[in-house]
């Protein structure tokens, strides 16, 4: 991949997409292709072979998918699984048909088994059940990186899985069923402006996740764009772990909320570790950037320039 390639960003307008498109233009790409989902909805076959066959993209990183929390995966499981193994195959397909060089598929941590050992090791990969919350969800992640080995297998093509760790920064969903780390932002923040004596945490506390900034995954997966050629998914991660405590005290401090913090031990927890074994990527040279108190600071910055008020 080089400045003058014909560079496709599905899902340029998402939290992954917009920081890739930031990216590449600071690396001075001249031809990145975007169109917006009502420009073209990736999950209609003939409009995504229209525009392949238009634009004949080179590399192709695919970071559309129909996202959400909980309660939209219990809530709309077949319009997860449905959509998402559309938006994969019409995409995949096409970048075999009309000869890309490479495609990137954007997969998702919550495709590792339930009780995989931690840290967790691309190997583990389907070996056991996935969360029930999100299964229809992962079932279709899953099948992007089968399907994207299968077309390696058959035709040799160059399309890689990549499993990146939290992202969260600037372009994030905010409300409360968001990612944590954003949920915890507006949270803290709504209750230092409302002067509340307390802000509750759902569960204990103890649940430790892995944050990765989303200019570092953006860099990330640009990186394994250029370095790497194998249809075995690779984990992006940071190798680090925060407790759920110790990132609510965080985000209190960046955004200066002075009460207290509780915990509604009723909630449940969750997973108690959710690590990537990021050995694979580290050992290829890269390494995240930013750390967790920078980017915080850096997407709370965003927030209250651009949200601020605004979230629901
Ligand atoms: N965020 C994370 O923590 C994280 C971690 C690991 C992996 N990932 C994976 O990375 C990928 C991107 O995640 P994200 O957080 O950047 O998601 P996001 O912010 O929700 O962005 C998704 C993008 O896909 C677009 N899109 C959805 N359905 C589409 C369709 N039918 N046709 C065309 N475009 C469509 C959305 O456009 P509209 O908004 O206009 O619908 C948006 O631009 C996903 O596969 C996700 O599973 C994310």
């Amino acid at each position: 991949m080089n400045k003058n390639s014909r560079i496709y960003v599905a899902g340029h307008t998402g939290l992954i997409g917009s920081a890739l498109l930031r990216l590449l233009k600071r690396e001075g790409c001249s031809h990145i292709l975007t169109r917006t989902h009502t420009g073209l909805d990736l999950t209609n076959q003939k409009a995504v072979d229209r525009f392949f066959t238009k634009e004949k993209p080179q590399y192709v990183f695919l970071a559309a998918a129909r996202v959400g929390g909980i309660h939209a995966n219990k809530t709309y499981p077949a319009e997860f699984i449905y959509q998402n193994l559309m938006i994969q195959t019409n995409v995949i397909d096409c970048a075999l048909k009309y000869k890309a060089k490479k495609l990137l598929l954007l997969s998702s941590s919550c495709i590792y088994p339930i009780k995989s050992p931690q840290p967790m090791k691309e190997a583990v990969l389907f070996s056991g059940d996935i969360e029930e919350t999100n299964d229809a969800f992962g079932m279709a992640k899953l099948t992007g990186i089968k399907m994207c080995q299968a077309y390696h297998r058959q035709y040799g093509a160059n399309f890689i899985s990549v499993i990146p760790a939290n992202v969260y920064g600037p372009g994030d969903h905010f409300d409360e069923n968001g990612h944590v780390l954003a949920a915890l932002i507006e949270k803290f923040h709504q209750a230092h402006q409302r002067n509340k004596k307390w802000v509750t945490l759902w569960g204990t506390g103890k649940p430790k996740r892995e944050f990765l900034y989303v200019e570092d995954a953006a860099e990330g997966c640009v990186f394994l764009m250029k370095k790497y050629h194998q249809p075995d998914p690779i984990n992006l991660g940071i190798g680090r772990e925060t407790s759920i405590t110790q990132l609510a005290r965080l985000v209190q401090s960046t955004v200066g909320f002075r009460g207290q913090l509780k915990f509604d031990t009723a909630k449940p927890d969750g997973n108690l570790r959710r690590l990537l074994d990021s050995r694979k990527i580290h050992a290829l040279g890269w390494r995240a950037g930013v750390s967790l108190e920078n980017g915080l600071q850096r997407t709370y910055d965003w927030y209250r320039k651009h949200l601020d008020g605004k979230v629901k």
